[in-house]
């Protein structure tokens, strides 16, 4: 099973501020939508609750949600207490892509734990106040591949590039 760190990420590596996405990029949303439909997408308890009531659980995937408190339940999705747990919940559900879905405390325990296989990151062109951040990383060891460039338009305010990063062996 691959496991695939997938966010968004800004010049100086801010992903979200106040328990919110900074920007709204309706092309990278569609990018995210489209590789995460039909798996399982592994999320932090935050992110989980900062998605808007009426659009979560996420149709159309396994909503995992990583928390410490044993009691959290979730309507329509799953409630597991560490990582490990929710990697072994997507493989003996047959999955064959597990989705990392954040935030900067879930893709840092993705990060440390070795076990992501790839990441897909959409790199903003553009600076911002943030207080969550993706972790950084040794880009050394991955292998970069350019999957599309986007310029901005009147519906996405910045140019964005995604790279998939795949773990070298
Ligand atoms: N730009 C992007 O691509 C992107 C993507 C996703 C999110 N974001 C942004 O990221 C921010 C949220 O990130 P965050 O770092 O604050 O929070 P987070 O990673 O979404 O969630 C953190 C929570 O996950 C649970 N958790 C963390 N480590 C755990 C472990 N080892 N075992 C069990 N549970 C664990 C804990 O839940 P409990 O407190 O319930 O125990 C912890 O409080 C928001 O601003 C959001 O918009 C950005």
């Amino acid at each position: 099973m691959e496991v695939i760190a997938i966010a968004a990420v800004a010049k100086n590596g801010e992903i979200g501020k106040d328990n919110d996405l900074i920007w709204r990029l309706p092309a990278d949303m569609k990018f995210f939508k489209e590789s995460t439909f039909g798996h399982h997408i592994i999320t932090g308890r935050k992110n989980y609750e900062s998605i808007p009531e009426r659009f979560r659980p996420l149709p159309g995937r396994v909503n995992v949600v990583l928390t410490r408190n044993e009691d959290y339940h979730v309507s329509g999705g799953e409630v597991v207490t560490s990582l490990e747990s929710a990697l072994d919940l997507a493989q003996n559900n047959g999955e064959t892509e597990a989705f990392i879905i954040g935030g900067g405390e879930v893709y840092r325990l993705a990060l440390e734990s070795g076990k992501l296989t790839k990441m897909l990151i959409t790199h903003v062109d553009a600076s911002f106040e943030a207080d969550t951040f993706f972790p950084k990383f040794d880009v050394s060891e991955w292998t970069t591949k350019v999957v599309a460039e986007y310029k901005a338009d009147e519906k996405n305010a910045y140019d964005f590039t995604i790279v998939e990063y795949t773990k070298n062996q």
